[in-house]
């Protein structure tokens, strides 16, 4: 099969398109053909192996997989003998940690929901790990209720354009941070309020909100937490930071921050679970959620995909093409 590959560390140049073996599903795992993988932030850190602590988890000197991508949409090929419940030619979305710029990847079964009718599978494709990260972030740690001010920051990127739906659908009043370019989209997503921040800086109205969600950290924390409720919930959700640690330094100050405050100051880390895959397939489904797709590459084109997110202007998402 053909595959996106990497056998070092490096800038996008490290990539490379090869035929290599196709894997073979394991007894709990499904064999996915797959027609659309959409790339984000974290793949981009990964395959540059920085921030270095990366490493300890994807490999010290190379990367483990050699293949890029963690989210993927496609069709059921082939199923390992204990699965169940998962039907030949079924449509289906999820992540795989063992990559998904491929043509093929084996996927754990619970880490696969079906594609809902009203969705393409390119759509599919790019909900998984940053609507993933906008619902835990949301719903999990911030407890959004309804009639609560949500500000979004990034609202225009991946995880942004997801966490401005899902706080409509929490019946939040939504305000988005965005630039110029992209305040029409946010609007158009369902947010209230949207700050262009070429203009206004949030930290510096007299506005206070009970969530901030800064996927950017383009403020220093003390002056984001200006912009929060007394009681509010700061969850700084942005993967930028030092060469060797990245956010890890953010992360240690706002959690020892925290203990001297009414306000909650909680750093996260999603976690890919199979149910809520599920309550995010309802949303879609619903017709509350709805992934926007900036640009679709072509396998050939990986590098370029992988070069554009990690350049940061991202509208939405994108999705490499099999
Ligand atoms: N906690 C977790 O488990 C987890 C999981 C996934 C992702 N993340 C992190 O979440 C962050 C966001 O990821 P993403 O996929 O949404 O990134 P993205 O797709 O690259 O989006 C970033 C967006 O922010 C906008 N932006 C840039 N500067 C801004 C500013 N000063 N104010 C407001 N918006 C600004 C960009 O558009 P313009 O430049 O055109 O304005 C772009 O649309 C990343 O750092 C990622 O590592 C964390």
């Amino acid at each position: 099969m053909r595959a996106a590959v990497q056998h070092r560390y490096g800038p996008p140049s490290v990539l490379h398109v090869a035929e290599i073996e196709r894997p073979l599903p394991g007894r709990g795992d499904v064999l996915v053909k797959v027609a659309a993988a959409s790339v984000h932030p974290g793949d981009y850190f990964v395959m540059t192996g920085k921030p270095y602590v990366l490493r300890l988890v994807f490999g010290l000197r190379r990367p483990r997989h050699g293949i890029p991508g963690r989210d993927l949409a496609g069709v059921v090929a082939a199923v390992g003998r204990d699965v169940t419940g998962v039907r030949l030619g079924e449509k289906v979305f999820g992540w795989s940690s063992a990559g998904t710029l491929a043509e093929y990847a084996c996927v754990p079964a619970d880490h696969l929901v079906p594609v809902p009718p009203s969705l393409s599978v390119l759509e599919a494709a790019a909900v998984p790990t940053s609507a993933l990260t906008a619902l835990q972030a949301l719903r999990d740690v911030a407890s959004v209720r309804p009639a609560q001010t949500v500000l979004v920051t990034g609202a225009s990127g991946g995880v942004g354009s997801f966490a401005v739906q899902i706080a409509k659908a929490f019946g939040a009043e939504v305000t988005g941070v965005c630039s110029t370019r992209n305040v029409h989209l946010v609007r158009s997503l369902g947010a209230d309020h949207v700050i262009d921040y070429t203009r206004t800086d949030f930290t510096g109205t007299e506005k206070r909100y009970d969530v901030i969600l800064d996927n950017v950290e383009a403020q220093p924390l003390a002056a984001v937490r200006r912009a929060l409720t007394p009681t509010g919930t700061l969850i700084p959700n942005s993967g930028h930071g030092g060469r060797w640690l990245g956010p890890l330094g953010r992360i240690v100050k706002a959690r020892v921050l925290s203990g001297f405050t009414r306000q909650r100051l909680r750093p996260f880390t999603s976690v890919e679970k199979y149910q809520d895959l599920l309550t995010l397939a309802d949303l879609l489904a619903t017709g509350q959620v709805t992934p926007v797709i900036d640009r679709s590459y072509p396998l050939d084109e990986a590098a370029d995909a992988l070069r554009y997110v990690g350049a940061g202007h991202t509208r939405g998402k994108v999705v490499v093409t099999l």
